[in-house]
């Protein structure tokens, strides 16, 4: 299974699409390293797994707070999801600080995302799902919309956890909940 995949996100749409897409593979106690500078999608993405993980509350920059936890919210079939533990790692001075959150949901009961998390929080687990979100240079900018323009992205399994998923899947929106 290939380690690496990229693939470019034209809209914001499709990064939405990509974290919802997520939402079928993530579980409770995986870990996803979201790396990107301000404004590449990182919580674009978020907001796309968190409305598609079906949990509660609204996804948002997680700013003037280190983490937020959004708690499963009952599926229609009954079953309860894992909860999403949004952490921005900006305002982390060491990984020591997210286990010192005293989070209410315990990160392996959680699907935790960290936001600009590289160096930080890659100790928290030996498994993990590696995202970085680039706007590739050289492409044209519009002045009066800084933010529109397509993001590439790149997925890296890291871990046993990761090894046998297949990450094509995932950003061709073909993962099916449940699948390993
Ligand atoms: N292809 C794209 N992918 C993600 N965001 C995009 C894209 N095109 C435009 N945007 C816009 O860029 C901004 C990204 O902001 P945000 O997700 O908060 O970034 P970050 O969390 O990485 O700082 C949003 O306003 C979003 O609508
Ligand atoms: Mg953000």
């Amino acid at each position: 299974m290939s380690d690496v995949v990229r693939t470019d996100l034209p809209e914001a749409e499709d990064t939405r699409a990509l974290g919802a897409s997520l939402a079928a593979v993530l579980r409770a106690g995986d870990l996803v390293i979201l790396t990107g500078d301000l404004g590449a999608g990182k919580t674009t993405l978020t907001q796309g797994l968190g409305e598609a993980l079906g949990v509660r509350g609204q996804v948002a920059s997680p700013t003037f707070i280190v983490a937020r936890e959004h708690p499963p919210l009952p599926r229609p079939d009954g079953t309860t999801g894992p909860a999403l533990v949004h952490v921005d790692a900006y305002r982390l001075g060491d990984l020591g600080e997210l286990d010192a959150l005293d989070l209410d949901s315990s990160l392996d009961e959680s699907v935790t995302v960290v936001e600009w998390g590289r160096g930080l929080a890659e100790a928290l687990t030996e498994d993990r799902l590696e995202i970085d979100l680039e706007r590739p240079r050289g492409g044209e900018v519009a002045l009066d919309h800084p933010d529109a323009g397509v993001r590439r992205v790149t997925l890296r399994g890291v871990g046993d956890r990761w090894a046998a998923v297949d990450l094509a899947r995932i950003v061709a929106g073909q993962a099916a909940r449940g699948e390993p």
